[in-house]
């Protein structure tokens, strides 16, 4: 198969010309928005301009910032259709995270194609087109969910259950591995029981907010992010399509609520099943949509604080049009969540290292920096020692960099920062300051003195020396990121100055 990627630009797009006349083209379906799939969808609507992209509402917003250009469009939801004539009438199924955020699936009544995209693929190749040989692709079947969908196994067990409304169909086609055909059921099925047993085993958040309702689908997916960066599960859960029964189930396996405010016409039966079914041992984060005809926050908070439920943030209020420091805000407070559920955790492992070993590993040391991020017009700041030169030419250092920071959405690959050298001697009340606990939004800068750097971010007027950096490329570790940057400028504000160093006693914390 030839993938839609740049690499193979020129070979796709000469075997598409081989097969189809590119002006008689009228519709586009976007399986989701990942770029190995969707890279050249510039190239096609440069030969096609008459094409209707057809996505999730979520694809067509990702794709308007991907090709910044005019394009037509159509926005489907699940089960909505798309009749193309000749019997072959397509049919939508919303499979959000499985694993993109705007995933769909797409069933072609004639034929009973069920087109999946990424879910139920594998990377695997040979010369049959099908899955006639079941074992030699059970490894790779399992691998392959295990890496992409296990981590969202609650979205592939809501997805399978939409799929469940379709005909029967004949044949999977995947965007990976081969076409399934000979044993749907039997590979469907592995599906439907890892994931169950996936689900059953984790800490779980229920995310409940209304679709297609103010900025709910936006600052729902900002909050379900950090929630995710603590490695706690969410599902999110549409208040206006899913019904008591459903409602009941979910909030029964979650440990923490979120509810985004649903219009007041569908607030009523809603939220009083949500009520009934939340325990005190739950914690509880509230937000505006901003859809104009919002259901109040308040007399909600005050039903779950008599509950005795504790609030994992204070409630986001949308007062206008949200712009990147609500999505910020949003994201923290969900991080803030999930670091309060897997508190637990944490401590554990920090105690589950051997006394020796613990004692051994302390006395690695480093330096103390504080790294500083602007972008979007919202900064971020954090502390870190976990800080090492990685390469000469180019200039290049490396930064661990834990998984649920809020300053980790400021350090993706192209990002630019600055690390910003402490002084030996001098070098406390940058450090109070910047590992004070920031409520979810929080301005880090206040009351320090900065100036701009070139880049856009803060240069801390206090520090021995700064380097300015652009992330090039992230390394996946259990719970860090290693982020490897390159350096392009730096200065040093006095010549005889000392790098603060760290001596730890134990290994297992910084
Ligand atoms: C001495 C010291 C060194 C630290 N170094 C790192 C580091 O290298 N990487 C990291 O992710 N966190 C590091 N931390 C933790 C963060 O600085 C701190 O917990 C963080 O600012 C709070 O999280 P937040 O910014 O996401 O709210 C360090 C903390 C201390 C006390």
């Amino acid at each position: 198969m030839i993938r839609p990627t740049k690499k193979f630009r020129q070979l796709y797009l000469d075997t598409l010309a081989g097969l189809i006349d590119f002006t008689q083209i009228d519709y586009l379906v976007v399986s989701h928005t990942e770029p190995d799939h969707s890279g050249l969808i510039k190239d096609i609507l440069q030969r096609s301009p008459q094409i209707t992209l057809v996505g999730t509402k979520v694809a067509i917003q990702f794709l308007e910032d991907f090709l910044h250009q005019p394009f037509a469009r159509m926005v489907v939801k699940n089960g909505d259709r798309l009749n193309l004539g000749n019997g072959h009438d397509l049919e939508f199924v919303a499979a959000p995270n499985l694993h993109w955020p705007d995933t769909m699936l797409t069933y072609d009544h004639k034929t009973q194609v069920l087109y999946t995209c990424d879910v139920f693929g594998l990377h695997f190749c040979d010369d049959q087109l099908y899955d006639e040989n079941l074992a030699l692709i059970n490894a790779d079947y399992q691998l392959y969910y295990d890496c992409l969908m296990g981590p969202n196994a609650r979205s592939v067990l809501a997805a399978l259950k939409r799929m469940g409304d379709l005909p029967p169909y004949r044949t999977i086609a995947t965007g990976h591995g081969p076409l399934l055909h000979h044993h749907i059921s039997e590979l469907v099925g592995r599906y439907r029981d890892w994931s169950q047993a996936q689900a059953k085993a984790e800490t779980m958040v229920a995310l409940f907010y209304a679709a297609d309702y103010g900025y709910g689908d936006e600052l729902a997916q900002a909050i379900a992010h950090g929630i995710a960066k603590t490695g706690v599960a969410v599902d999110l859960i549409d208040l206006k399509a899913t019904d008591p029964q459903e409602v009941i189930e979910v909030v029964g396996s979650a440990s923490g609520i979120v509810i985004g405010m649903p219009p007041q016409s569908v607030a009523n039966a809603a939220l009083s099943t949500l009520l009934a079914a939340v325990n005190s041992k739950q914690v509880v984060g509230l937000f505006e949509s901003g859809g104009g005809d919002d259901e109040s926050v308040y007399p909600l908070r005050n039903k779950f604080q008599e509950i005795g439920v504790r609030e994992a943030f204070a409630p986001i209020l949308i007062k206008e049009t949200p712009g990147n420091a609500i999505y910020q805000l949003c994201d923290e407070a969900g991080t803030d969540l999930g670091q309060w559920l897997t508190r637990d955790r944490t401590v554990k492992q920090m105690k589950a290292l051997d006394n020796e070993l613990d004692k051994a590993l302390g006395r690695l040391s480093g330096g103390l920096y504080i790294i500083t991020a602007e972008k979007g017009g919202v900064s971020s700041a954090m502390l870190a020692s976990w800080v090492s030169q990685a390469s000469t030419k180019p200039l290049g250092l490396s930064i661990a960099v834990a998984k649920d920071r809020a300053i980790e959405s400021f350090m993706h690959v192209g990002d630019r920062f600055i690390l910003n050298v402490l002084e030996e001697g001098n070098y406390q009340p940058l450090m109070r300051h910047f590992l004070k606990r920031f409520a979810p939004g929080a301005d880090r800068f206040t009351g320090i003195k900065t100036y701009p750097a070139a880049n856009g971010s803060p240069i801390l007027a206090e520090a021995l020396a700064y380097l300015e950096c652009e992330v090039v490329s992230r390394m996946e570790c259990p719970d860090h990121w290693i982020v490897y940057s390159t350096v392009d400028a730096g200065r040093v504000s006095k010549a005889e100055g000392l790098t603060a160093v760290h001596h730890r006693k134990v290994g297992n914390h910084y």
